[in-house]
């Protein structure tokens, strides 16, 4: 695992946009698009570089995490909804070629194991763009999550319906069950990239680089991956015992050697 503190929020997108930028520019890539706040100002740097600095995303699709059950996808809060309007519609990305789980399929299991397929058949996601809960879940793989999971059906903890209010009505609006990929889903592909900016993300970030391998933090699967860059702000930095290293080590980074 690569840890790249960056000073300011700002910096965390525009080396997150970096990092997505490679990949769409060396042709035909698959992204993996994560929901949440916390891609957000990576989405909007990625399309300010479509805007104005011609990084074209034509040969491009993509998969997303996971989705709330029973949400039509025309509820502004489906994911569905949600990846369009904060970057799919500001981008030249088909929207045809960004695949979601349906929260409305009448056979979930089926709809899971058809996404799963759907995925390895395209060759699996060349770059994953991650968030984390503050309990430590990436996509919904709340803790108690098998670290080989496929995509399938979770039950929400209190602690995430509570975090994800904000976007809805209120706690009670939020769906109790969702569908997400599997934490061996997710470390199916090539590249990880973790983005966390804030003091609230700090012992979520603390427990999944350097806690134990363990379902109780979902997001310490990540230190079985061999490819992973997590970038995060100071604040979210806070509680790990070797920033120090990680920033020296970044400081130290040969020139030859991207993320
Ligand atoms: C959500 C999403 C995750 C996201 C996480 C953190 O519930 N399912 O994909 O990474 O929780 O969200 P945020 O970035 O808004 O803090």
């Amino acid at each position: 695992m690569e840890i790249v503190i960056r000073p300011t929020a700002a910096e965390v997108d525009s080396t997150a946009a970096d990092i997505v930028e490679r990949y769409v520019r060396s042709g035909a890539t698959t992204l993996g698009l994560a929901t949440g706040s916390s891609p957000i100002g990576t989405y909007r740097e990625l399309a300010r570089r479509h805007r104005d600095a011609g990084l074209d995303f034509a040969a491009a699709q993509a998969f997303l995490l996971d989705e709330y059950l029973g949400l039509p996808r025309t509820d502004p809060q489906s994911y569905y909804s949600v990846i369009r309007s904060e970057f799919v519609d500001h981008v030249d990305l088909d929207p045809a070629r960004v695949w979601s789980l349906d929260g409305e399929s009448s056979d979930p299991e089926a709809e899971a194991d058809g996404f799963d397929s759907s995925i390895g058949a395209v060759g699996g996601v060349d770059v994953q763009l991650l968030g984390i809960g503050t309990d430590g879940h990436i996509g919904f793989n709340e803790p108690g999550s098998s670290l080989t999971s496929r995509t399938r059906v979770k039950t929400l903890a209190a602690q995430t319906r509570r975090d994800n209010a904000r976007f809805f009505g209120g706690v009670d609006d939020v769906p109790h069950q969702v569908l997400t990929q599997g934490l061996g889903t997710i470390c199916d592909a090539r590249h990880l990239v973790m983005i966390a900016t804030g003091v609230g993300k700090a012992a979520a970030i603390a427990a999944a680089v350097e806690g134990p391998l363990s379902a109780f933090c979902p997001a310490s699967v990540m230190q079985l991956h061999p490819h992973v860059t997590v970038v995060i702000d100071e604040a979210a930095a806070a509680s790990l015992a070797l920033a120090d290293y990680y920033r020296y080590a970044l400081e130290h980074k040969p020139s030859w050697q991207s993320f």
